[in-house]
């Protein structure tokens, strides 16, 4: 009889975990996180590499996969340095961004703000031309071929210097029509936001919006010269704010945005387990977090398995999926008309 009961509520379980992943294939999402050179899965890491022949430590994609059991943000960020080394031409650049937003129409994301790293590529002799131009044309090419809207926000390094900084944003004069953003990536821990207070002040009067990277690895600290100093519109990642209670209340009020990446989080010892993933308690702090992959190709998923792997480790509910995925609309850099004509499309599908 007991056993019996077990299999029915084990089997309704089983249909509830169905049902609420098929909302999140269902729902048109936005995605905000996302390092294009991240998304570089290791077959296209291959092609590339013979194309341009650049030599790798690798022979095939299964020793690849090995090599990827990084366990902090350093360790991935050397593999990240590495495998963009394959990026060369226009078209790699093309070929990569067209790979992502494919994935972004089998997702039914719809639309996405895409990081990419010019340093990382301008300290190799690629052009910034090179880059722009490829990148350009498969985001346009989206947009008419799969109807998916996108920007580009371009990160500076902070492992490197605030004139490096400064040097990139005046490379990227030309191509400003182009950017909707300025983000910060890259080490964390030693490299606070304070350090690059003048080349977000440029961006910013040159009528960009702004976001950094704050709180992976860093401390509370971090997120605070994020919002005092910089002037972000949206603090990406965010977890360690959780730290500090007044933080918490702050960024509840400004109803700042904060682009949780919960496999990112997992591989990179952000969260020792998914089911302790502090999705939740954000929402029920009342913290405007939304999903996204972050690196994709490097940690295992796209944005629906990133929503996949909180509902099943960190029991995820129907409403907070339609709670995250509206916060990703909300929190873009879309028109208002934009945002509400989606959020509409949202809301007739609860
Ligand atoms: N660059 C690519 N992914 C990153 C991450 N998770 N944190 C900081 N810099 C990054
Ligand atoms: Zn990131």
């Amino acid at each position: 009889m007991a056993v019996g009961i077990i299999r029915v509520l084990i089997s309704l379980y089983h249909r509830e975990m169905q049902n609420l992943k098929q909302l999140v294939a269902r729902l048109p999402k936005a995605e905000l996180h996302i390092h294009i050179e991240g998304s570089l899965e290791p077959a296209m890491l291959l092609e590339l590499a013979g194309r341009n022949g650049v030599k790798l430590p690798y022979p095939d994609i299964d020793s690849i996969n090995d090599a990827y059991n990084f366990n902090c943000l350093q360790d991935f960020l050397d593999l990240y340095y590495q495998g963009m080394s394959v990026l060369q031409t226009e078209q790699d650049f093309h070929d990569l961004a067209w790979a992502y937003l494919q994935r972004c129409k089998q997702q039914n994301v719809v639309h996405c703000e895409i990081f990419f790293d010019p340093q990382g590529h301008t300290e190799r002799g690629v052009d910034f031309a090179t880059f722009m131009q490829g990148l350009g044309s498969a985001l346009d090419r989206a947009e008419s071929e799969l109807g998916i809207s996108s920007k580009l926000i371009m990160c500076f390094l902070r492992h490197l210097d605030e004139q490096s900084a400064l040097t990139t944003l005046d490379s990227a004069l030309p191509y400003l029509e182009r950017i909707a953003a300025v983000g910060l990536d890259s080490s964390e821990l030693g490299h606070p936001p304070h350090l690059f207070s003048n080349v977000f002040k440029r961006a910013a009067e040159l009528g960009l919006k702004r976001v950094a990277h704050a709180g992976e690895e860093g401390p509370p600290e971090y997120v605070y010269e994020a919002l005092d100093v910089l002037l972000v519109d949206r603090i990406d990642h965010g977890n360690r704010a959780l730290e500090d209670s007044a933080l918490v209340q702050r960024l509840a009020d400004e109803n700042m945005p904060l682009t949780v990446c919960p496999q990112s989080n997992l591989r990179l010892g952000v969260v020792s387990d998914m089911a302790d993933h502090p999705i939740r308690k954000m929402l029920a702090l009342g913290l405007n977090a939304c999903i996204n992959s972050d690196d994709p190709a490097y940690f295992g998923g796209y944005v629906n398995e990133n929503f996949c792997a909180l509902i099943a480790a960190a029991g995820v509910t129907k409403d907070e999926i339609f709670q995250l995925v509206i916060n990703g609309f909300k929190s873009s850099f879309l028109t208002q008309a934009e945002i509400q004509s989606h959020l509409e499309r949202i809301e007739s599908m609860r």
